[in-house]
């Protein structure tokens, strides 16, 4: 008896866990050719195809697709890796979904700051560079992004260490 309810609550996480894969699985197929799109849209500026394209815009686009890509292949990584290890161990269902929230809000607030604030530091994001921007982006972009960074490395941190 107890080995049937054993099974029965093991199966249930993995529904779940396999909602959660749908929900991100989703998303990626939506936010990769959204990615991608951001990417051959700086090839064709690179080909000069439009001159008159600002290169603060070029940098906050460049900003936006390399952070973008790399956390979307991390979070589709983690979800597909949870998924396959949730026939074996039993990681918190609330657990990830919190971390699916918290990574909307780091997404959000990285948005904001490059589309909003036209942040375009790239990957040279530390302290103190990307608040001397000789004022093509506010300070108030920086924070943004930095705070939407750190709330992704919490969200995540969890995560990966509830799967552990
Ligand atoms: C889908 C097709 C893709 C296109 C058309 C594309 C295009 C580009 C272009 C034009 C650049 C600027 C290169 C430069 O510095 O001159 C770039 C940068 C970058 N891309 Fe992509 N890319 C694609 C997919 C990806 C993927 C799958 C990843 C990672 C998983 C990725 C990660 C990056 C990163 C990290 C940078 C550098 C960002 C920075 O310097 O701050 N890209 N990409």
């Amino acid at each position: 008896m107890a080995e049937i309810s054993i099974k029965i609550a093991g199966e249930e996480v993995t529904a779940k866990v396999k909602n959660l894969t749908l929900v991100w699985t989703g998303l990626t197929f939506i936010l990769f050719p959204i990615l991608g799109l951001l990417g051959f849209l700086m090839r064709l500026v690179q080909g000069n195809v439009f001159p008159a394209f600002p290169p603060e815009w070029f940098y906050s686009i460049l900003t936006l697709h390399g952070v973008g890509m790399v956390g979307l292949w991390f979070v589709e990584g983690m979800t597909a890796v949870i998924y396959l290890l949730s026939k074996y161990v039993k990681p918190s269902v609330g657990v990830s979904w919190f971390s699916f929230a918290l990574t909307l809000v780091g997404v959000a607030l990285l948005i904001i700051s490059t589309i909003g604030g036209r942040f375009g530091a790239g990957w040279y994001f530390l302290y103190p560079l990307p608040y001397k921007s000789a004022e093509i982006w506010p300070n108030w972009a920086t924070d943004l992004y930095l705070i939407g960074l750190g709330v992704l490395g919490i969200a995540w941190t969890v995560w990966v260490i509830d799967v552990l």
